[in-house]
């Protein structure tokens, strides 16, 4: 992710921009920049390599003086962390700082270059400027160039824009990365998160989704992505918040859910080159894959379901065996290890104690060790040969969400690396997986729209004592994933189950009222999911179908509810189909009353064995 910042002022902001900028650090310091209305040079830029100390160097050397200006801090998705492609990116009459993804940005690329728009970079942001810049020389105005270029975009992301000649305006847009607006006393603010804006006011309102706005000195229009105005509640922002912000969501749990088009892009943006669709790892690895004989992954909780999504990529796309167990079971049954093992740790925190002992033992053991942890400095990352970080940011809701689909993200990302250091996948395979890979973000935004579909099944969940989840393949560890974020928010018992077992004993439980929640995208096993549903049906039970349009086509048996997800490659599927068994869990237990940030006998770190 990278953080925006905007001030529509009354004195100088060129200072204000970068004080704003380093709140922002956290979301990435690849490059740095700003771009301000100068009276003499109107639409002018400063922008740095590296932290912002860069920026404020060029800054005192060369200052800015203008009252209106944007600025950005870079965590770079498309294009080398050069100046070249710091932003703001800009043409003579556009500048735009942007979060986040633009996936169609080739094609709009080459369709402007046809046009006679040059480019001086490598970014999708560069497209944005000049889209809109095109729309400009169109005689459209800012606001209608811009509300046009949102409709011509695919992607998740964060905008905001400044236009020459325009020195009371500046415009920003949200569609699944953050953005929040802040009034000051006859000065306007605008930021990717409240604690941005800090230093300026307390007082701030939260873009929706599809929402684009016109900021001046006196106020702020807001649009929703049909263009219509609409108002967006201005609250009061403490001081404590602004150390972890829930922003316009009732818990902490529902922000996080709605985090990941932004987290997901930004830690796949630490693995792949999505501009050239190759997987970049760090350098100098303490092992080669093509010498590992056998992967042991080994994690509790979600963390361990994400690692046996894990364990089918690996084995699919890289020819790896891989052993996988929960870390309290790991070590006590003193697993037999490979002199050339390489033993992968999952772990949100990096603190769990089962997983923390079990790396322990496999560094014993003389295995080479990685984790895959969110927290860079836990004690778990620190005792790790090498660690694959989740840019998720700080999750606060003891439920997993947010971590769970960036571990997904960077498995796949490793398991990809993996097929090709193994000579298993072709560099055409790497390119069409990583290309899928770049479409997630966008996908995950568009899974986050059954929400009211998925409460109002949530609402009638809420009165059943347990629910079964199936799903086979990939779709299996969601189904696992799905009961446990159920029962542990919402106290509803649940289980899920390998589809393909029901008829082995759990088809007993079978009976008119309890729900049973099928994972099932369109894929080869569908058919296979299929006759099993049908074995539900058969015996009266009720099924909850989460599928795309051609499983909903195809799936033959009444349901009693289906979730109807977007159409995508395979390998995205058990990301994606997170979404929906993550709301249902958490619409459940808000109608049930729990307490769902801090549920009963949790914690979000379990320290102890
Ligand atoms: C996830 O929703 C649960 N709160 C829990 O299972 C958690 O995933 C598990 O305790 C592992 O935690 P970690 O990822 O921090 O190691």
């Amino acid at each position: 992710m990278c953080g925006i910042i905007g001030i529509v002022g009354r004195e100088p902001v060129a200072g204000h921009l970068v004080d704003a900028l380093k709140r922002l650090e956290y979301r990435g310091y690849d490059s740095a920049g700003v771009a301000t209305l100068e009276a003499e040079t109107g639409l002018t830029r400063r922008r740095a390599e590296g932290k912002l100390r860069n920026l404020e160097i060029k800054l005192a050397a060369a200052p800015l003086s203008g009252l209106i200006g944007i600025g950005h801090t870079r965590w770079a998705t498309h294009g080398a962390p050069t100046e070249a492609n710091a932003h703001p990116h800009a043409t003579s009459r556009v500048a735009v700082v942007h979060n986040g993804i633009i996936e169609n940005f080739r094609e709009l690329r080459a369709e402007l270059e046809a046009k006679g728009q040059h480019f001086a970079s490598e970014t999708d942001t560069e497209v944005v400027a000049q889209l809109v810049d095109w729309y400009l020389q169109q005689g459209e105005t800012p606001a209608t160039a811009v509300a046009t270029t949102l409709k011509r975009l695919t992607g998740a992301f964060a905008l905001a824009f400044l236009f020459t000649d325009h020195d009371d305006l500046v415009i920003d847009a949200r569609r699944g990365s953050p953005l929040a607006v802040g009034w000051g006393d006859g000065e306007m603010y605008l930021g990717s998160d409240a604690i941005a804006l800090a230093p300026f006011t307390d007082r701030v309102a939260y873009l929706e989704e599809g929402d684009w706005v016109e900021i001046t000195r006196t106020g702020a229009t807001v649009h929703d992505e049909t263009d219509a105005v609409v108002e967006r509640p201005i609250v009061t922002v403490s001081a404590t918040a602004f150390q972890v912000d829930r922003g316009n969501y009732r818990h902490f749990m529902a922000k996080e859910i709605h985090e990941q088009p932004e987290v997901i892009g930004h830690t796949l943006a630490r693995y792949l080159d999505l501009s050239a669709s190759t997987v970049r790892l760090p350098p100098a690895l303490p092992f080669d894959w093509a010498k590992l004989d056998r992967l042991s992954i080994v994690a509790c909780g979600t963390a361990y379901y994400a690692g046996l999504v894990g364990k089918y990529w690996f084995e699919r796309y890289a020819r790896l065996p891989v052993e996988i167990d929960v870390a309290s079971e790991f070590r006590y049954r003193e697993p037999p290890l490979p002199k050339n093992g390489l033993a992968l740790f999952v772990s949100q925190s990096g603190e769990t104690a089962d997983t923390l002992a079990s790396l322990r033992f496999c560094k014993a053991q003389g295995q080479h060790t990685a984790a895959i942890v969110n927290v860079t400095t836990s004690t778990i990352a620190r005792e790790s040969d090498v660690i694959f970080p989740t840019l998720a940011g700080p999750e606060i809701g003891v439920a997993s969400t947010k971590a769970f689909t960036c571990q997904l993200s960077v498995l796949a990302s490793l398991a990809i690396a993996a097929g090709r250091a193994r000579g298993v996948l072709s560099a055409e395979d790497e390119k069409r997986l990583v290309g899928a890979l770049g479409e997630l973000p966008g996908l995950v935004l568009r899974a986050l729209r059954v929400e009211p579909k998925i409460e109002r099944l949530a609402r009638e969940t809420a009165k059943v004592a347990d629910v079964l989840y199936l799903g086979r393949g990939s779709s299996y560890p969601i189904a696992l994933e799905g009961a446990l974020k159920l029962k542990e928010i919402s106290y509803i018992h649940a289980e899920g189950y390998a589809a393909g077992e029901l008829k082995h004993g759990p088809i007993a439980l079978i009976d008119e009222v309890m729900p049973v929640v099928v994972i099932a995208p369109h894929d080869p096993l569908f058919e296979k999911t299929v006759s099993n549903m049908q074995e539900v049906a058969a015996r009266g039970g009720r099924i909850v179908l989460v599928t795309d349009e051609k499983g909903a086509g195809a799936a033959s048996v009444a349901t009693l509810e289906t979730i109807v997800m977007p159409d995508m490659p395979d390998l995205l599927a058990p990301i994606v189909y997170a979404l929906p068994v993550q709301m249902l869990a958490y619409h459940t237990a808000v109608f049930m009353g729990t307490d769902v940030d801090q549920p009963r006998n949790l914690a979000k770190s379990v320290t102890v064995e």
